[in-house]
């Protein structure tokens, strides 16, 4: 299938501009947008109750002033919770985002974004997929979405449900796989998402002449990554967009 016409940028702020805000929440996407990325890169998941929020972890303690794991845990209750002291006084009152307002704030930027469907240990991957694909769908143009995922079966539902429409999956790995080639094929795969950190150039070059768009995560030193860009990585994933930007700016 034909793979959306996605201009792809060079740095994708991870979980949003998340060394400057919050992460995964709006202010870290307005942050990010500030900051001159065009894209971000954050974490969907269901509360207990259904409704799909942006997070990373599996319960809310890290990055709110709430306990309790996202399983067992409603929306009434979740967007109660303060996620924005932890990181500083002046995102006091900071919400967890639903998937609904991120997307609304995104189409207001005008910003890509790359979501990746988050199943921690014990969660769902179809209730996930089934919840949150149609409604990514129906609110952003597929240039402006990829989305990817670690677990096999959350991209294969994705390509299912997608029907004849165009969308743009990635492959997350930590340590690429024998089988990456195969795991690429059978969801016609738009990118791979490797750990920069243990990536090896023959792998970036055979992904590349295959024809998918490498995209690393999660790198924040420009000048330790800056020789890999010679590989064909298409872009990097970065807790540090304006560092990356200035850095690739003047080089
Ligand atoms: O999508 C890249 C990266 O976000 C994957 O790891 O744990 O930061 O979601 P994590
Ligand atoms: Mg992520």
């Amino acid at each position: 299938m034909t793979h959306p016409a996605i201009q792809l940028p060079s740095l994708i702020a991870h979980r949003g501009y998340s060394a400057a805000a919050p992460e995964n929440t709006l202010a870290a996407v307005r942050a990010a947008h500030q900051a001159g990325a065009t894209w971000v890169e954050l974490d969907v998941q269901l509360l207990g109750d259904g409704t799909p929020v942006i997070w990373h972890d599996a319960d809310v303690s890290r990055c709110s002033n709430g306990r309790g794991s996202l399983a067992s845990m409603s929306w009434a209750t979740a967007k109660t919770l303060d996620a924005g002291s932890w990181f500083g006084d002046r995102f006091a009152g900071e919400k967890m985002p639903s998937l609904g307002e991120m997307l609304a704030l995104l189409n207001e930027l005008e910003m890509g974004v790359n979501m990746e469907i988050k199943i921690n240990k014990g969660r769902d991957p179809i209730a996930l997929v089934e919840r949150a694909l149609p409604e990514m769908l129906d609110t952003l143009p597929s240039e402006r979405l990829i989305i990817s995922s670690f677990n096999t079966e959350a991209l294969t539902h994705c390509r299912q449900l997608a029907g004849k429409e165009r969308l743009a999956l990635g492959v997350l790995y930590n340590g690429v796989p024998k089988t990456w080639r195969a795991q690429c094929e059978a969801i016609d795969a738009f990118s791979v998402h490797p750990s920069w950190s243990r990536l090896k150039r023959a792998q970036v070059e055979a992904m590349q002449k295959d024809g998918y768009q490498v995209l690393c995560y999660t790198a924040n030193d420009p000048s330790a990554f800056h020789s890999r860009w010679a590989w064909g990585i298409a872009g990097v994933i970065t807790d540090e967009p304006a560092a990356f930007k200035r850095f690739l700016d003047s080089h």
